[in-house]
């Protein structure tokens, strides 16, 4: 059998999690086999696309469904479960209407030129905010690219509605992975300001909640890259500018999809702009070689020299790969491998190292105390074997100081992004980093349903499942909050 072949025989396997689900649940308490630990009690939040066609129309690319949450209440060991589309102009248009009347990320709606003229100099696309969640004080947000968060209730689902910035910062485009300072708490993030003079702005947020951004920063740039994430470390924010860079009047004229106005350049290597957290001045701008990546996952420094772990791939291939009909015709699925870069501003120079033989994506932390400080572990989803005729189809934790790894693997079964929960003070075995759970929610095949699975994240053996009632379409971020709902413990 040709690997395409093979490669479309495995994708009727996975092609569940790329389908809709029109069920929302009302809580509905789980069967749980296993026990789960005493201390684990709180919630875990999951944002992902659950709505892949409009009436007669599909969308294109997996990140352009539409948004749904949801939610597993852990307490005393049992389980709640449910699930809700977040309620947007662009989901109400799709799920009411049949119709696709937003932008996506690779989706357009049939515009007239001079709607087409007037829309993406003037103000952020309407939010679809599908891909993480994050906390603004003691609002629960979903976050997409477009600089429009949208809060939501964590305990109902319930959408609250696109929060208002009280700020002049401007920009477009956003990434939905901010950053928490772990000293003082402010959230930090970066908008792309599109224009004849395109910048990139560094902010941060209070965590008292207040919609409003003070500027720590801003680097100019002609041809703004597209970065999914960025590091920050005690020091610096560093933004990670791939070769995959975008003419901002293509943007405006060419009237193709948001990410397929950008164009592919290796020739200008990787940029590493390094900026000082406190006065906002670019201390250095590096080039390493060419690559792309999706998710950072962790980053630091040691005297001069500034550490950027990734999740790199070679080229941008993957956001190609990751279309609706790439995945469903069983194409090659390019493999991400976690890469350390190792930055010395002084002698200009950038070293790439990879960190491990198996591949690791949406990765995770154990990020309160180790968020821009060094650490040991990393968990993250990956492919047994690095096949790329599959789909995510095991759970990954890497030691990235001797690259050792623990894998995770049940025939059949595709597990999302785990999330590392900490074992509170006295709870656990003794505080160490990886003292505590990973929680991912996997798709099985075989029985067309998902479940949620929790592992203990030093041996990386099972605890217990939760078995869910339907198939969770694959989704991409989420967080855990504690009972009392003030922090993320991760
Ligand atoms: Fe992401």
């Amino acid at each position: 059998m040709s690997t395409a072949q093979r490669g479309r025989a495995v994708m009727a396997r996975f092609s569940l999690g790329l389908q809709s689900l029109d069920d929302e649940t009302e809580p509905v308490e789980l069967p749980v086999s296993g026990c789960l630990p005493e201390w684990l009690n709180g919630t875990l939040l999951r944002n992902g696309p659950a709505k892949f066609e409009a009436g007669a129309t599909g969308f294109r690319h997996w990140f352009d469904g539409q948004a749904m949450v949801h939610r597993f209440a852990v307490d005393g060991g049992r389980v709640r479960y449910a699930n809700r589309y977040l309620d947007t102009p662009s989901s109400r248009a799709v799920l009411t209407e049949g119709r696709i009347r937003y932008q996506e990320f690779a989706t357009d709606p049939c515009r007239s030129l001079f709607a087409r003229f007037f829309t993406p100099f003037q103000r952020a696309r309407p939010a679809n905010p599908n891909v993480n969640i994050a906390r603004f004080g003691d609002r629960t947000v979903a976050l997409t690219e477009s600089p429009l968060p949208v809060e939501f209730a964590p305990d109902t689902l319930a959408t609250v509605g696109v929060v208002e910035y009280d700020d002049r910062l401007g920009g477009q485009l956003t990434t939905a992975h901010p950053h928490q300072d772990p000293v003082t708490g402010d959230l930090v993030n970066y908008v792309t300001h599109f224009s004849r003079r395109s910048e990139y702005r560094v902010y941060r947020q209070r965590p008292d909640g207040t919609p409003r951004r003070e500027l720590l920063g801003r680097h100019r740039v002609d041809e703004p890259a597209y970065m999914h994430s960025f590091a920050i470390t005690s020091r610096h924010v560093v933004l990670v500018e791939f070769p995959l860079v975008v003419n901002p009047f293509r943007l405006l004229l060419s009237g193709r999809p948001f990410i397929e106005n950008y164009r592919w350049k290796p020739e200008r290597g990787t940029r590493f702009v390094v900026m000082d957290r406190e006065g906002g001045q670019v201390r250095a701008v590096l080039r390493g070689p060419a690559c792309f990546a999706f998710h950072h996952i962790n980053a630091w420094e040691d005297g001069g020299r500034l550490f950027i772990d990734l999740c790199a791939y070679d080229d941008a291939a993957v956001i190609e790969a990751l279309s609706l009909d790439s995945l469903r015709g069983g194409d090659a699925l390019p493999q991400a491998m976690p890469t350390r870069f190792a930055l010395e501003p002084e002698a200009g120079t950038v070293t790439a190292q990879p960190l491990a033989a198996e591949s690791l994506e949406l990765p995770r932390i154990a990020y309160r105390r180790h968020n821009g400080r060094p650490y040991r572990y990393a968990y993250g989803v990956g492919s047994r074997d690095r096949r790329t005729d599959d789909f995510f189809n095991q759970l990954v934790k890497l030691d990235v100081g001797d690259g050792g790894t623990l894998l995770w693997h049940e025939e059949g079964c595709y597990p999302g992004e785990p999330v590392f929960v900490a074992a509170p003070p006295g709870a656990g075995r003794d505080g160490a980093e990886d003292d505590g759970v990973v929680l991912a929610v996997v798709l099985r095949a075989a029985t067309a349903s998902s479940y949620l699975l929790a592992l203990d994240a030093r041996t990386f053996r099972e605890l217990a499942r939760a078995e869910v009632p339907h198939a969770v379409p694959f989704g991409f971020h989420g967080i855990f909050l504690r009972e009392d709902r003030a922090r993320d413990v991760g």
